[in-house]
């Protein structure tokens, strides 16, 4: 099967798995009156539409790929703990990023600030508070649904609780890696080393746990979950360094969310890195004076753009994105017993999507 199809599918399957989620277990029952329900309402439709659901597609095909029972319980249901986990820390993302788009709507912060503009007269850092206040509540309550989604799965108990620690570990290291990323931020310059420990957990962790919480529940060996997750260390650097490319260099209209946010926020992104290392004297002294900045112009944005390109920090990251998927799809081959040739298959046409993604 063609990955693009498959990912269609899962974003279908955990579509009606999310509504049954919140049906079941009353997103909307708690009686909260008007706001209340414009609230949920706004949740809901945040958590069920977009977003390429790329972690749940790596659980249910983990899960596949070491010959999961689907009897034993609902592997589809149980992905959605990983992909509610990615959706909070996004949620919470955004406020920090100062990020107004996301999945191609305002962010859900700024969606409550508009509310808050039109019906209360106040000042821009009222409405402002207002809405990120909501978006950190929307992100915190992704958190006890993402357990109750495991919980609710059907797993033997056994399992259920394996994944469960997984999950509880995958929560504490993106949390890690955003410290990381959040301090890395007062650094004048950052390492090659101290990126790749960042990314390998904040953007890591959700996708090795993501394989990892499938295998579980499929009941693979120590070999095959080690396999998986040193796929996992591969595509989720292929696809952390893909990030930070088009967060400069891709098309905010395809992307679904802004570009730039990283020079604003002065992010020690790999093409930073890589060109405060090759970069002139002069080069360097222009990226320190342009990242950082509040109000960045195209112009500057553009001069940023030249200085990666012209230092070949640009060039890097594509090889290191290179690099990452081939390592990924050799790691496939290492399991014992061997993964399972459709999945495995669909694992490998994942990692290839995912080097060229726009999106
Ligand atoms: C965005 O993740 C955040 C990163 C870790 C780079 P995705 O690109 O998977 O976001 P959605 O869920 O598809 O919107
Ligand atoms: C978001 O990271 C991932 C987490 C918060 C864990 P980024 O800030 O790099 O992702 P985007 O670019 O906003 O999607
Ligand atoms: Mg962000």
């Amino acid at each position: 099967m063609d990955v693009k199809i498959a990912l269609l599918e899962t974003i279908e399957v955990v579509y009606n798995e999310l509504q049954a989620l919140f049906n079941d277990n009353g997103f909307k029952q708690a009686n909260l009156g008007a706001f209340g329900d414009m609230f949920y309402k706004e949740l809901d439709n945040y958590l069920t539409f977009g977003g390429k659901r790329v972690r749940p597609f790596l659980v249910r095909t983990a899960f596949d790929a070491v010959g999961g029972n689907h009897e034993e319980g609902n592997i589809t249901k149980a992905s959605l703990a990983i992909e509610l986990l990615h959706n909070g820390s996004l949620l919470h993302d955004d406020v920090i990023d100062k990020d107004e788009t996301r999945r191609g709507r305002p962010s859900f912060h700024v969606i409550f600030r508009d509310i808050y503009s039109k019906k209360k007269k106040g000042s821009f850092e009222k409405a402002t508070d207002f809405g990120e206040a909501m978006s950190i509540f929307a992100g915190d309550l992704c958190f006890p649904y993402a357990i109750e989604s495991i919980i609710q799965s059907g797993f033997p108990a056994e399992k259920s609780l394996r994944a469960l620690h997984a999950f509880t570990e995958a929560f504490r290291e993106v949390i890690d890696g955003v410290i990381l990323e959040t301090g890395n931020a007062i650094l004048q310059n950052g390492t090659e080393a101290s990126y790749r420990k960042m990314i390998n957990l904040k953007t890591g962790a959700l996708i090795r746990k993501a394989v990892e919480i499938g295998a579980i529940l499929g009941g693979g060996s120590d070999s095959q979950i080690e396999s998986l997750k040193q796929y996992c260390l591969g595509i989720g650097t292929a696809f952390q360094v893909q990030d930070d490319i088009l967060g400069i260099f891709g098309n905010p209209e395809e992307l679904g969310k802004p570009i730039g946010g990283d020079v604003r926020e002065d992010k020690q992104t790999i093409l930073r890195i890589h060109a405060i290392k090759k970069g002139s004297k002069e080069q360097v002294k222009r990226i320190s004076e342009l990242m950082g900045k509040e109000d960045v112009t195209l112009e500057e944005l553009n001069e940023i753009r030249k200085i990666f390109e012209e230092t070949g920090a640009l060039n890097y990251s594509f090889n290191l994105i290179k690099e990452a998927t081939k390592n990924a799809i050799e790691s496939l081959e290492k399991a014992k017993p061997p993964l399972k040739e459709k999945p495995k298959m669909l694992l490998i046409s994942l990692a290839k999507f995912l080097e060229e993604r726009k999106s």
